[in-house]
């Protein structure tokens, strides 16, 4: 167990040093680099050890620009591995968990729906097993597991149905939203049967850089920028709700800190959009900063037979996180998506 500087700091060397040692995982892949990187950089008195099985998804790179500092540390480790998940936890004195290490993607799930069982459910069961373990004798005094979910578990709406609730009935749908429920349905299970103190977040869909080009809005950038169809399932009527990644990271930094154990905070931009106008919006924003007429891109546009089961909208209520915690989405869609749109240019230019 490696940090980048080579040294093998022990939970002896830094439990004096560090006010907290949190356990991070998936922290190489899209939303979990974001919120590494906040963790790092705001919380110099705590460890951060980050644990990624660094799948396709994962990009170690896109931490380069913290891999060296002192509070952080990076451990190559699949969550199933209950072994490596002791190794962990009996190296650091893990006092809390952050679990975002997940299979994320929809379409994959449609194909390989065990991988989606094994990394989402058995491997947030392997973490809650050895949390238990080791923070059990200590009464669980003082620690946190907090599991990272999604709106999808939630199931589908037509598009007059109101936002989720954190109490609406859980109704998954796809092998991902399933996987994700049962994976929650655990944690929640934990909290009951065994008083481990879990907190919870149900995020609406994610933007930004660092997310890998196979989700909607990167392979979108991507195909305007090399002249390729823009595909579109079915007629581009599905909603979904779209948040900024750091605002997300923001909210998790809250509920980590300031949410109440054993409960569910839902978190979103409200801010509702439909494929077809979302793909519009892109290429109105990816041919300006091309420097091509407004436009240019749109007869790319290609409809394509639709995902099986596609959930038509999901909808998000934040007035728990809202009214509780005080958060709120801070980026306006526009200039996340200007932000995101050249970051993706700045990568796609490269290739
Ligand atoms: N992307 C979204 O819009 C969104 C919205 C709400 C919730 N979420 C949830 O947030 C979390 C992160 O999503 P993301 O979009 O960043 O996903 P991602 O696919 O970009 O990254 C997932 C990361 O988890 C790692 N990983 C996967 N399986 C692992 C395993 N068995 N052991 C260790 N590491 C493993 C991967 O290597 C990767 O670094 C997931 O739990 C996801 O369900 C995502």
């Amino acid at each position: 167990m490696k940090n980048s500087k080579n040294t093998v700091p022990t939970w002896r060397d830094t439990s004096d040093v560090y006010l907290r040692q949190i356990l991070i995982t998936g922290g190489c892949g899209f939303i979990g680099s974001h919120v590494v990187r906040l963790f790092v950089k705001q919380y110099p008195q705590y460890l951060i050890v980050n644990a990624d099985k660094l799948t396709y998804a994962a990009n170690p790179e896109y931490l380069k620009d913290i891999e060296d500092a002192p509070n952080y540390v990076f451990v190559k480790a699949d969550v199933c591995d209950h072994q490596k998940m002791e190794e962990i936890f009996g190296t650091y004195a893990i006092d809390a968990v952050i679990h975002l290490a997940a299979e994320s993607h929809v379409d994959r799930s449609i194909t390989d729906p065990f991988a989606f069982a094994r990394s989402n459910v058995m491997g947030t069961l392997t973490l809650l097993q050895t949390a238990k373990t080791f923070w059990k004798k200590e009464n669980y005094a003082n620690h946190t597991f907090y599991n990272i979910s999604t709106d999808e578990v939630y199931g589908a709406l037509d598009f007059e149905g109101t936002p989720f609730l954190e109490t609406t009935p859980y109704d998954p749908r796809s092998p991902y939203s399933a996987s994700k429920a049962s994976a929650d349905h655990f944690v929640r299970a934990f909290y009951h049967t065994y008083g481990m103190p879990v907190k919870l977040s149900n995020c609406s869909n994610n933007y930004g850089p660092c997310q890998y080009p196979e989700k909607l809005i990167p392979v979108i950038i991507h195909n305007i920028v090399h002249n390729k169809p823009l595909p579109i399932y079915g007629k581009g009527e599905n909603i979904r709700d779209w948040l900024y990644v750091e605002d997300h990271a923001k909210a998790i930094d809250l509920v980590f800190h300031k949410g109440q154990t054993g409960e569910t905070y839902n978190i979103g931009g409200n801010n509702e959009w439909q494929n077809i106008k979302l793909v519009q919006k892109l290429i109105e924003i990816t041919d300006r900063l091309l420097g091509r007429p407004q436009g240019h891109s749109l007869p790319l546009i290609t409809y394509v037979t639709d995902r099986p089961g596609h959930d038509l909208r999901y909808s998000i209520d934040t007035t728990k996180i809202a009214t509780q915690l005080g958060w709120q989405a801070q980026m306006s869609f526009e200039s996340g998506l200007e932000k995101t749109i050249r970051w993706y240019l700045e990568l796609f230019g490269e290739e």
